[in-house]
């Protein structure tokens, strides 16, 4: 979709099953290149990115097939190691069929990936911790040639990189002996990727540690259900908390929301916890702690946006401090334009609350800082629009139906 209408002043109510996690399903389906055999995946979420690297296992010639809400991809005929580079180029997460292809095939020809523009998102973590396991990987005309399985070791990460992470534990199933990392991210969706690896007859340990272990094994076919999105469910409880709403979410991991739901029982929700589920009811709010996002368990850098749009009339002023990604306020501008008071000095941004936000256009920018502007136009009161909407695409399925289902006035302007 391109332009997003909205008719604000509404509160959100009603209940939603959260799907599954965009940020989970992404390096799982890279990590279907490297197994031989037949994986069957439940809960993919219906989003562009998905869609996209289907696309581009399709074009390696793995067979995938729907039907009733499962997805079975069958990698037996993989053919070639070079994802086709427009595709690949569309998405991030492309760059771990690095590590997948390197583990099957012991080469990879990977271009340089796309995604949401964050401010330098450079891959040193992920070429140098592979280079020190032995890998020859040299970049020519935009494209990584990677040549060799790893041998085993330590790679040891400086930064807790989620996507170095993600591709190290890829490569190190074709690796020649075990293989450490150390410095690992300990984010859910890391859990969720080892989770499917093991059920593929993999020996990861350490999972959700700094440390992680990978031993060689034989890889076979599985069945896997990919975990809840945390950050779509982060976004309906902010669009909840901002719109005055309440609602409740099923098919959720509550502890893994921890720091969002705290936030959020500070500024003036009252939230339950359930089994699977969590009721948020929105109250006035009013200024928290400062937010400062960083690697799994902090805040998480994803969440960002979408709280700063629920605090936009919150009584006081809060303080961000995004410490993951070096543009991560793009989002900000968008945001003025409803009338909210923020001011941003580098990787900090300070919101003050207004006491209304009015109707206005404001251009998405990437995925979750156009999330945002969706929330600030619910809560705000009068008509909006929100262009270049397509960025939503990418990791909200179905956000219009499901937004109507909780009373919002939306629409998708032709
Ligand atoms: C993953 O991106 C997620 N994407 C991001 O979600 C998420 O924001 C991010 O992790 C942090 O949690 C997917 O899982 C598909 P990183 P990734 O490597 O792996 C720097 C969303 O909205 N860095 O942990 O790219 C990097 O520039 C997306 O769903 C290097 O310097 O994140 C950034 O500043 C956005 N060199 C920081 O580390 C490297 O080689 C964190 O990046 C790699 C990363």
């Amino acid at each position: 979709m391109e332009r997003l209408h909205i008719t604000g002043g509404r509160p959100l109510r009603g209940t939603l099953a959260v799907q599954g996690s965009k940020n989970a399903v992404l390096p799982i389906l890279a990590a279907a290149a490297a197994v031989p055999g037949r994986v069957v995946l439940a809960n993919c979420p219906p989003i562009r990115d998905v869609a996209v690297t289907r696309a581009i296992l399709e074009g390696l010639g793995l067979s995938l097939r729907e039907e009733k809400g499962l997805l079975t991809i069958d990698s037996a005929e993989l053919r070639g190691c070079a994802p086709d580079p427009v595709l690949a180029g569309q998405l991030r997460s492309s760059v771990l069929l690095l590590g997948a292809l390197l583990a099957r095939l012991g080469r990879a020809e990977i271009p340089l990936p796309g995604g949401c523009v964050l401010g330098a998102r450079p891959l040193d973590l992920h070429l140098r911790s592979l280079e020190a396991l032995g890998v020859e990987i040299c970049c020519r005309e935009g494209r990584l040639l990677c040549r060799g399985r790893p041998r085993g070791g330590v790679a040891a990460l400086p930064y807790p990189s989620v996507g170095a992470t993600e591709n190290l534990m890829l490569a190190a199933l074709g690796a020649r002996g075990p293989v450490r990392v150390l410095g690992a991210a300990r984010e859910p969706e890391i859990r969720d990727l080892a989770a499917f690896l093991r059920a593929c007859g993999a020996r990861i340990t350490g999972d959700g540690s700094p440390c992680l272990r990978i031993e060689p094994a034989i890889l076979h076919g599985a069945v896997h259900r990919v975990q809840p999105d945390r950050m779509e469910a982060a976004t309906w409880l902010c669009a909840a908390a901002a719109t005055g709403g309440s609602l409740r979410l099923t098919r959720l991991e509550p502890q893994q929301l921890r720091p969002v739901l705290e936030l959020l029982r500070q500024a003036g929700c009252r939230i339950r916890e359930g089994r699977g589920s969590v009721c948020l009811e929105a109250g006035p709010l009013r200024a928290v702690g400062p937010v400062v996002t960083g690697p799994y368990p902090a805040f998480p850098t994803d969440a960002q946006a979408p709280m700063m749009a629920a605090l936009l009339r919150a009584q006081g002023c809060t303080l961000f401090e995004e410490t993951v990604f070096s543009e991560r306020f793009r989002h900000v501008p968008g945001l003025r334009a409803f009338g909210a008071r923020i001011e941003t000095r580098g990787r900090l941004a300070r919101v003050c609350g207004v006491e209304a936000l009015h109707g206005a256009e404001a251009a998405a920018t990437d995925l979750r800082g156009g999330a945002a502007l969706v929330i600030a136009a619910l809560a705000a009161r009068g008509e909006s629009r929100i262009t270049q909407a397509r960025h939503l695409d990418r990791g909200y399925g179905e956000l219009v139906r499901r937004l109507q289902s909780l009373g919002a006035t939306v629409e998708v302007e032709k």
